[in-house]
């Protein structure tokens, strides 16, 4: 059987980064402006009163210092409260695409991989600008590749989803080198005006390349073994689609965007995470002292130390399990892989590690990786 494995990643960063700091000021600006539209009401008691958000218990909740953002000045403006993102024309690319592709051709560079010698490109990610044509095939177009493209949503686990559809391409010989994608706009999801959310989520685009072993860059990584679980659930949830329009035009729109019970999320996912990760250890004959390094979902730091203990029996180090949320925040799909692309370079030939991700549906993925080179 054809082997599969990790060639290269790539990484694409917006320009643009709002602070907690700057995020409270707007919200509690757009809070003050709209209880004092809602005086009347709230006087009366018809109405509650928006409180203020804060930073510390953003920052001691989830762990989120900053968010890297496709638009700034929209979201910190407390009359518009969302990212102003202009609609482009059908014959310019799709901004999806566009930061989609600028992660590719990193991962493509890093791999000395000519896109002629791709043969298959998965647009994995939560949140897709269009329902067809699909943006894999605009990216595939972008970037000169032949072949075949389509998109996949797992929510935050579509780029573990997609590394094992990869992996099973390329084992089966249906394609011999994948490239998988992860563009995530989140913030063109988020709800501003939710204070229980408004902090949860920003924008990047990551790529990997996974290909048949024999023709890999000597440094790579082989993949030991992947695991995929879903499990229904509606504690994290978005009803956006043409068959449930969008709420009318403007602040407020609530079901359309992203809704969840971050508690019940919490509770529930931490232990079906844990479970996963130590029965996966057990079924690869792998030891949890034998992962040099995790790389987990970037959703909330509480939450990872909590998988990490229950893996290990201990707390994890820093350097054993990595966090980019200070800086990144909740980039859906894309966080596990940020982790990894910013966190591995240090690591030897024969070092262990873990890709792991997790969110709605419920949703989680793991892939075990081994240092080549
Ligand atoms: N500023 C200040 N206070 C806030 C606040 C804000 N922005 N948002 C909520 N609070 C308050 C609440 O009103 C509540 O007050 P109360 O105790 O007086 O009722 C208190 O803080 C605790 O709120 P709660 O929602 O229970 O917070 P939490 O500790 O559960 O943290 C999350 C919230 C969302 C960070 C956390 O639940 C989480 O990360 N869950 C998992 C999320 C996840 O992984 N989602 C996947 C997305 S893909």
């Amino acid at each position: 059987m054809i082997t599969p494995v990790i060639s290269a990643t790539g990484l694409w960063t917006p320009s643009e980064s709002v602070s907690n700091e700057e995020l409270v000021a707007s919200f509690n600006a757009w809070a003050d402006k709209w209880n004092a539209e809602h005086a009347a009401d709230i006087e009366a008691g018809t109405v509650e009163p928006k409180t203020h958000s804060n930073v510390e218990f953003i920052e001691k909740a989830s762990g989120i210092k900053s968010r890297y953002v496709v638009n700034k000045s929209g979201i910190v403006d407390p009359n518009v409260m969302r990212p102003d993102i202009p609609e482009r024309p059908n014959e310019q690319i799709s901004i999806l695409a566009e930061i989609a592709v600028n992660a590719a051709k990193m991962a493509l560079e890093r791999a000395g991989r000519d896109p002629k010698d791709v043969d298959a490109v998965l647009c994995a990610a939560s949140n897709m600008q269009r329902g067809y044509p699909a943006m894999a095939v605009e990216i595939q177009d972008a970037l000169g590749i032949e072949g075949f493209g389509f998109d996949m949503n797992v929510a935050c686990s579509s780029a573990t989803f997609g590394i094992q559809t990869g992996a099973d391409f390329v084992r089966s010989g249906s394609a011999r080198s994948v490239l998988m994608v992860n563009p995530e706009i989140c913030s063109g999801h988020l709800n501003f005006t939710d204070r229980d959310s408004h902090f949860i989520f920003g924008d990047v685009a990551t790529a990997v390349l996974i290909e048949a072993e024999d023709m890999a860059p000597a440094k790579h990584w082989k993949i030991l073994g992947t695991n995929l679980k879903t499990q229904f659930s509606n504690n994290i949830r978005n009803n956006f689609g043409f068959l449930n329009r969008c709420a009318p035009e403007g602040i407020g729109a609530t079901d359309k965007l992203f809704v969840q019970e971050g508690r019940k999320v919490f509770k529930e996912v931490v232990p079906m995470v844990a479970k996963m990760i130590i029965e996966d250890l057990e079924r690869l004959e792998l030891e949890a002292a034998h992962l040099r390094r995790m790389w987990l979902h970037q959703a909330n730091a509480n939450m990872n130390r909590l998988i990490a203990s229950k893996v290990l029996g201990r707390e994890a180090t820093p350097d054993e399990s990595p966090t980019v949320l200070d800086t990144y925040a909740n980039t859906s799909s894309a966080g596990s892989i940020i982790a990894f692309h910013k966190h591995s370079d240090d690591m030897a030939s024969g070092d262990k590690g873990l890709i792991c991700s997790f969110g709605a549906g419920y949703s989680a993925g793991t892939v075990f990786v081994e240092k080549a080179a």
